[in-house]
């Protein structure tokens, strides 16, 4: 494991001066706290003792039965027996890929995406594949490649994993289709899928589309949270998989955590039962629209020619393309001191690819400040684009077919 190089820099662009178009947490300000405060009281006055007390490996009955129920909005009749509760999906990854994977086990991941899951995919030593992507997520053709290329080198990939709805770190959504094609690929080699979903119910536009668990009940491991549905601050995300796959979870679960925590699922538990919890999803999504929206406009007045981003229709992330020959990496730190923060592409790539892409998020910031972070954003890419025609800097090129150009241009 190692420590992100630009992590020191996000100490210095987490200071309230500084615009951060790069963190991904959750604006729970809108929350119900009155009520979510006296829920908690009258959990703690009423349940006290079990609350604090150890629980199931697998996580309570009663949490996985609310969890049945959150699934179903997305197509997915589960039955409780199956559902594993983890501190977050973040453990629900790691706990996957303990069992499945030893050093040096190939794993195909779509190109770019989550940075927590490289991370974790790097801790356990897994030879991380990509596959590319285009305007409609994980691109077929390229998967079936990179599946060829693993059998032509006499290897078997461990699973593939992909974030469908409203990607990390691009924004993008797998169409129903595209959904289907993968789930045949994955058939036709024998090849398990772990489907990261935290961000399908933050659907803009449409009912969330149908998760692939629910097109396939033998090959995919489900991932789910309520970090971006309710509040990341309890830790409470799931794996909902096969039985026998699930029986190896328990285990692997109860040798990392014992359990997991029984307060926070209490409260989750407390918070569904006594909330509009389906009406917050909404006014999350109203919030993160106008937010998104903000971003949009901002990127189209500020940004110089040459850039090209994606439209987003749910989640928390735009996709930024640079003119080539910038390197978002290297421009970072003159960024943060111009007092405006995104992430460079670099950090979603196992290769090092990714130098001319940023990923920029609407979901912290108000309005007001991100068109504020664009604006800064944009002198900065203006001046990095200014500095490159004057001294000639020889562009580093990207191979044709990788990353996805974006439909609208400035
Ligand atoms: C794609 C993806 N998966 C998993 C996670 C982890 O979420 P949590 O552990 O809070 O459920 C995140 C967090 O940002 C994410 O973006």
């Amino acid at each position: 494991m190692t420590a992100s190089a630009i992590r020191a820099l996000f100490a210095v662009a987490n200071r309230p001066e500084v615009v951060s178009l790069a963190g991904g947490m959750p604006n729970i300000g809108d929350l119900p706290l009155p009520n979510i405060a006296e829920g908690m009281e009258r959990m703690i006055r009423d349940h006290g003792p079990q609350v604090m007390q150890y629980g199931s490996g697998q996580g309570e009955p009663f949490i996985r039965e609310h969890i049945c129920t959150v699934m179903k909005l997305e197509g997915i009749d589960a039955h409780p027996d199956d559902v594993t509760v983890t501190c977050g999906s973040q453990q629900a990854l790691d706990l996957v890929t303990r069992l499945f994977c030893d050093p040096g086990d190939p794993v195909v991941v779509e190109a770019p995406s989550y940075v927590g899951a490289l991370g974790t995919f790097r801790a356990y030593q897994c030879d991380v594949r990509h596959a590319a992507m285009d305007d409609d997520g994980l691109e077929p053709n390229a998967l079936r490649a990179t599946l060829q290329q693993l059998a032509s080198e006499g290897k078997r990939a461990k699973f593939l994993y992909t974030i469908p709805n409203f990607q990390n770190p691009t924004g993008l959504q797998q169409s129903l289709q595209r959904r289907q094609e993968i789930l045949a690929i994955a058939e036709e080699f024998d090849l398990l899928v772990i489907e990261d979903n935290p961000y399908g119910m933050l659907s803009f536009e449409a009912d969330p589309l149908p998760a692939m668990r629910s097109l396939d009940h033998d090959r995919v491991i489900y991932l789910g949270s309520f970090s971006k549905t309710f509040a990341p601050g309890f830790r409470v995300g799931w794996a909902l998989a096969p039985h026998a796959v699930r029986e190896k979870l328990v285990l692997a679960q109860e040798s990392a955590t014992l359990c997991p925590p029984v307060f926070s699922q209490y409260a989750i538990a407390n918070y569904l039962e006594n909330n509009d919890w389906r009406g917050q999803i909404e006014v999350f999504k109203s919030m993160y629209v106008e937010r998104r929206d903000a971003l949009l406009s901002g990127l189209k007045e500020y940004m110089p020619p040459g850039c090209e981003w994606n439209t987003p229709r749910g989640g928390f992330f735009v996709w930024m393309q640079v003119p080539e020959g910038l390197d978002t990496q290297a421009m970072l730190p003159r960024a943060v001191t111009a007092r405006v923060a995104f992430v460079p592409g670099t950090g979603f790539y196992a290769d090092g690819l990714g130098s001319r892409y940023m990923r920029l998020s609407y979901c912290f910031p108000t309005a007001e400040r991100i068109v504020e972070g664009t604006r800064r954003l944009g002198e900065v890419l203006t001046r990095e684009a200014e500095m490159l025609n004057t001294f000639g800097i020889e562009g580093r090129r990207l191979p044709p077919d990788h990353g996805f150009p974006g439909p609208e241009t400035n």
